[in-house]
């Protein structure tokens, strides 16, 4: 089933008014992530003039639409300028680029010649399917492909020789330009490329570049947080109806209250041990609340779900590498 890419846009509008992500958020992170010493942050100034280019999105579902979004609403690029391959029975994406002025196509070719950037972004199960219309044309353009479990290895072996190629893992959040993404490059991908696919994520969220290694865990954590996280907010919302709110006062304040911890975490840069002491007071109701979910297993629980599902994707690929 397809997503609404337009409500969710509203939903970032309201969230943009209280959490400044596009500036603090993405700092502390990166500043972050250095201090930890463990994610290669792309170093570069962010220099190149993105407004000039034409994107080509091989497949225009939601991830697509939401990225294509996210450019026009960051001011990187025009409607005008995008092209995306949509299947005739889309006919929910293909209104969803009209809306944004942009055209659409039923092949991919098209869209290999448009685009000065490739965003491949079908399912991976399609990825074989598309990859060699590349030969035909046998171009060096920029693809930065966004499909789950598809190797740079795999990917640069089915392009024409020397393809800069470039792997992002985005998540559902940059539906609503909170995304938090990943990219890992290819053996040809320059530091202008890597540049470029910064820039264009960063537009929906976050972006950093980390060693392909990393993409599992990534995608067990950020790819499939959300869903940790929908989970948790379901819960905490079930907790405040049985003790008496109304079911949208108890979502609404589930979800600020998730919100507004992690923009804590990311802000103060305190670690999140600190901050939960520091609202735990002495017998009082937060460290009672605190200890049944030390009982429960809570965190051994997150933990292994993390573990279970990047061995799950590590799974996935090498079925996927198979095929
Ligand atoms: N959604 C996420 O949270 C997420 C996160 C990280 C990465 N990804 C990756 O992003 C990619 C796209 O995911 P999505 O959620 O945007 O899926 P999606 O909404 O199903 O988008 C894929 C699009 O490709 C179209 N398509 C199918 N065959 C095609 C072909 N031969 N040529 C061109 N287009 C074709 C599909 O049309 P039909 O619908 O008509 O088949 C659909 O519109 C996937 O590889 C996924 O692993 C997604």
């Amino acid at each position: 089933m397809k997503m609404s890419v337009g409500l969710r846009t509203s939903s970032f509008a309201k969230l943009n008014r209280c959490v400044p992500w596009n500036l603090n958020v993405r700092k502390y992170v990166s500043d972050q992530l250095l201090a930890d010493g463990e994610v290669k942050k792309s170093r570069i100034p962010l220099n190149i003039d993105t407004n000039m280019l034409k994107i080509g999105f091989l497949g225009g579902g939601k991830m697509a639409q939401a990225l294509a979004k996210g450019l026009i609403r960051a001011g990187l690029s025009k409607g005008e300028m995008m092209l995306a391959s949509c299947l005739p029975t889309d006919t929910g994406s293909i209104e969803t680029f009209k809306e944004m002025k942009s055209n659409t196509v039923f092949t991919n070719v098209p869209v290999i010649d448009h685009g000065d950037v490739l965003i491949l972004s079908v399912k991976p199960q399609v990825v074989p399917k598309v990859l060699p219309e590349f030969r035909i044309h046998d171009n060096k353009k920029l693809l930065i492909s966004i499909a789950m479990g598809v190797s740079l290895a795999s990917l640069e072996k089915a392009l024409p020789k020397e393809t800069p190629v470039i792997r992002v893992m985005p998540n559902t959040p940059a539906l609503v330009g909170c995304g938090a993404t990943v990219f890992a490059r290819g053996k040809y991908a320059s530091d202008k490329d890597a540049e470029i696919t910064e820039k264009l994520f960063s537009a929906v969220g976050i972006c950093e570049e980390v060693p392909e290694t990393f993409i599992d865990p990534v995608t067990a954590l950020a790819g499939s947080g959300p869903a940790y996280i929908y989970m948790v907010i379901e819960a905490m919302a079930d907790g405040g109806v049985k003790m008496g709110l109304t079911r949208p006062i108890a979502y609404k304040l589930a979800a600020q209250t998730v919100l507004g911890a992690g923009t804590m975490v990311l802000e103060t840069k305190l670690h999140p041990g600190q901050l939960k002491d520091d609202v735990s007071s002495p017998a009082g109701s937060t460290i009672t609340g605190v200890h049944q979910l030390e009982k429960h297993g809570l965190r051994s629980a997150i933990i292994t779900a993390v573990e279970a599902a990047t061995l799950r994707c590590k799974e996935v690929s090498s079925q996927t590498e198979k095929n």
